[in-house]
């Protein structure tokens, strides 16, 4: 059997499965994210270790777990996780969605070299501008950083004592080479870090190291248990639905919003705002639009109204025309396609009658039209997607599905086992490390059903799109 750890921003998923790929167990644990000041976003890395013991162990507690071979892990991206010498957290990691390096990462950008070697811009979310943030506004706590690990691969030094980064997550902290799969020693040198302070790099499928023997003990499983390379969340939820050629596509309805396409080369286009990373198995890499606000739009309304999403979300009866109420979704600015840190959330042309439900569908339509934006920006690439697997908790709204196929033109395919994305794909990549397998254990799930766009509707919703558009070009300077 196979453990997979997926440390998501709102909780941290473990699954165990079988050699058939059976998921025989899984829990989740919530987890906290704190915005002590506008545009920040952090979380304690100790909140991950426990809710990693508690996930093992209630595994471990429903199912037989002494015959587990392998483990992988996936997380949530970008996060600065600082470590001094002695292997110390050094303050709480600055998450993905955290945006107060927007100066820095500007400064960052103007040097051509990063765009050219990483493919990417440098986002304000990416992790060499929050060092540079901390480097300028906590500079003793900068002079004792000894490692930058990624979320997921602080869990990993937890769990095997190494240090040790792969190359999908990797990707996005704007030091690795993107083409060649290695840290850029000129990269690092421009934010005043060396090579030394980053991990050993492996590709995601390969052995990183050793459950630590202590913990093996402690949780049941046997000694010798491999850690997978693992990958960054989007990364291995595409390996957990076979998204791994070019053609494949999903979009994900989590926390953020993504629309990922599987690509056989390194084709970067950095000024669309599009990610073009590395993905978790080799010679591969894949782009992305990235949203920062996906069913985060939603969970700020479910506050703002005292109805959880699933109550603003449900009874909503067969597709309506776009409303009139126009809803933007950057509540914490965002990547693709604007790199806009500074632009906040909207909400126009409300009247009267505008009650919670009507809300609750602009929001779903705004994140639908962000979502278009993403996919006009991959199509300026030369990326088409003519379908693509819909995934994350957003999923489980078929009139969100159903907005977003139509405002898209796309069909959307609905897997039929329940949403395993990202902890199956760090499963797999266990397997992988752990038996030699390769891409071809990442198959696609069952379909449940297909969402298709709604042609009578899509001319309306193509029209409130424009509207969409528009809004944002009058109301970013003001
Ligand atoms: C991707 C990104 C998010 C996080 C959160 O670039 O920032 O999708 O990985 O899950």
């Amino acid at each position: 059997t196979y453990l997979g750890i997926d440390l998501g921003t709102s909780s941290l998923k473990a699954i165990l499965i079988s050699e058939d790929q059976r998921v025989l167990a899984e829990h989740s644990v919530p987890l906290t994210v704190s915005r002590p000041h506008a545009g920040w976003s952090e979380q304690d890395p100790a909140q991950w270790v426990e809710a990693t013991q508690t996930a093992i162990k209630a595994i471990g507690a429903t199912a037989d777990v002494s015959g587990v071979r392998g483990i992988g892990m996936s997380g949530h991206m970008h996060g600065a996780t600082l470590i001094d010498a002695s292997g110390e957290v050094l303050r709480p990691c600055i998450l993905w969605n955290d945006t107060r390096s927007a100066t820095e990462a500007a400064a960052l950008d103007n040097n051509p070299k990063f765009r050219a070697l990483t493919g990417n811009i440098v986002f304000p979310g990416f992790t060499a501008p929050k060092v540079a943030w901390v480097r300028n506004n906590e500079p003793d706590l900068f002079g004792k950083i000894a490692k930058v690990l990624l979320p997921k691969d602080y869990l990993r030094f937890v769990l095997t004592g190494d240090y040790v980064a792969e190359m999908s997550d990797a990707a996005g902290t704007s030091w690795l080479d993107v083409d060649k799969r290695d840290w850029s020693d000129e990269l690092l040198t421009a934010t005043g870090l060396t090579r030394d302070h980053m991990p050993r790099l492996v590709e995601g499928s390969e052995v990183s190291g050793m459950l630590r023997d202590d913990l093996a003990q402690a949780w049941g499983l046997p000694k010798g248990v491999v850690i997978a390379g693992g990958g960054g969340d989007n990364a291995a939820s595409a390996i957990g639905v076979g998204v791994v050629k070019k053609g494949d596509a999903f979009v994900s309805l989590g926390t953020s919003g993504v629309l990922f396409a599987a690509s056989d080369a390194y084709q970067p286009d950095a000024a669309s705002a599009v990610h073009t990373f590395c993905h978790a198995v080799p010679d591969t890499w894949h782009q992305m639009g990235v949203i920062l606000a996906a069913t985060d739009a939603l969970q700020w309304l479910s506050r703002l109204t005292g109805q959880t999403a699933a109550e603003l979300t449900a009874d909503l009866g067969a597709l309506q025309a776009p409303s009139q109420t126009l809803f933007l979704p950057y509540l914490g600015g965002e990547r693709t396609p604007h790199n806009n840190a500074a632009m906040r959330g909207q909400f126009l042309h409300l009247d009267h009658a505008t009650d919670a439900k009507q809300a609750a569908r602009a929001v779903l339509e705004g994140v639908a039209f962000a979502f278009a934006d993403c996919q006009a920006a991959l199509r300026s690439t030369g990326t088409e997607i003519d379908g693509a697997l819909a995934m994350g908790g957003g999923a489980k709204s078929e009139y969100w599905l159903r907005v977003i196929a139509t405002t898209l033109g796309i069909p959307l395919r609905v897997p039929e086992a329940g949403d395993f994305g990202a902890a199956l794909g760090a499963a797999r990549l266990g397997m992988m490390a752990a038996t030699g397998a390769g891409v071809e254990i990442a198959t696609m799930p069952p379909i449940a059903k297909t969402i298709d766009p709604d042609t009578r509707l899509q001319s309306a919703f193509a029209q409130a799109h424009d509207r969409y558009r528009t809004a944002y070009k009058v109301l970013k300077d003001i």
